[in-house]
């Protein structure tokens, strides 16, 4: 395994042991969340109840095959806690999401849950977001249209996410932009202004979101990170 694989292997397994007997828990999308997902089947196996909400069919496959309970928002309201990976992790803990396509499902899970952990390997910290360049998950139709409007905002030309020859597709049947914006000054500003064009469907901006960051250095060392405003 990897020095970097193991990080995440660190990161994710350390982040189940917030997880309490009887709690509803969303389970994030990822490389990093797939270690989490895999340490919570065995907690499973040894007798932990739960009921979980997957974010993706990737972790949807996952996790029924570990054997873990799965619900849908028919059945909960409001999820105790969510763990996901993230991109990039920025001060206060501000966000980058969707490397994987996840973003929206992610966002609206991570959004009913009383307590939000991201973990992550400890080079996704950053002093700044927008290295990473931001998911911004639009509906095909007028997707160009859309475009020009998200260029504008984020100032430069996205990218439509590709998958061989044709277009990415999310979950939700979804286009990604991916805008190279560079240093983001303001992503709440930048949030809100993505959000409120027509054909925008989420950005991978999660501001305020996180409650605390679970990162893992490349020697296995943990560093805990919590969300002061
Ligand atoms: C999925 O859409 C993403 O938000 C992932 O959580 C994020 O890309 C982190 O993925 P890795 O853990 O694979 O780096």
């Amino acid at each position: 395994m990897s020095e970097a694989t193991n990080a995440k292997r660190r990161a994710g397994e350390k982040s189940v042991e917030y997880i309490e007997d009887g709690m509803t828990v969303g389970l994030g999308t990822g490389s990093t969340a797939y270690h989490m997902v895999a340490r919570l089947g065995e907690r499973v196996r040894e007798g932990l109840r739960v009921r979980c909400v997957p974010t993706s069919r990737r972790t949807e496959e996952q996790a029924r095959a570990l054997g873990i309970p799965l619900v849908t928002f028919a059945e909960v309201r409001q999820l105790d806690l969510t763990i996901d990976g993230a991109d990039e992790i920025g001060p206060d803990l501000a966000l980058i999401k969707g490397g994987g396509g996840a973003l929206l499902r992610e966002k609206l899970v991570a959004a009913a849950s009383r307590r939000f952990i991201i973990i992550a390997d400890a080079g996704k910290r950053v002093a700044a977001l927008g290295q990473f360049p931001l998911p911004v998950e639009v509906v095909p139709f007028a997707w160009e249209v859309t475009t020009r409007r998200v260029a504008k905002v984020v100032g430069v030309e996205p990218s439509m996410r590709r998958a061989g020859a044709d277009a990415y597709l999310t979950d939700n049947g979804n286009y990604i932009l991916d805008c190279a914006c560079g240093e983001i000054t303001d992503p709440v500003r930048m949030e809100r202004e993505l959000k409120l064009l027509p054909g925008v469907v989420e950005s991978g901006l999660f501001v305020r979101m996180a409650d605390l960051a679970i990162l893992a250095a490349e020697d296995g060392e943990l560093e805990i990170l919590e969300r002061r405003a």
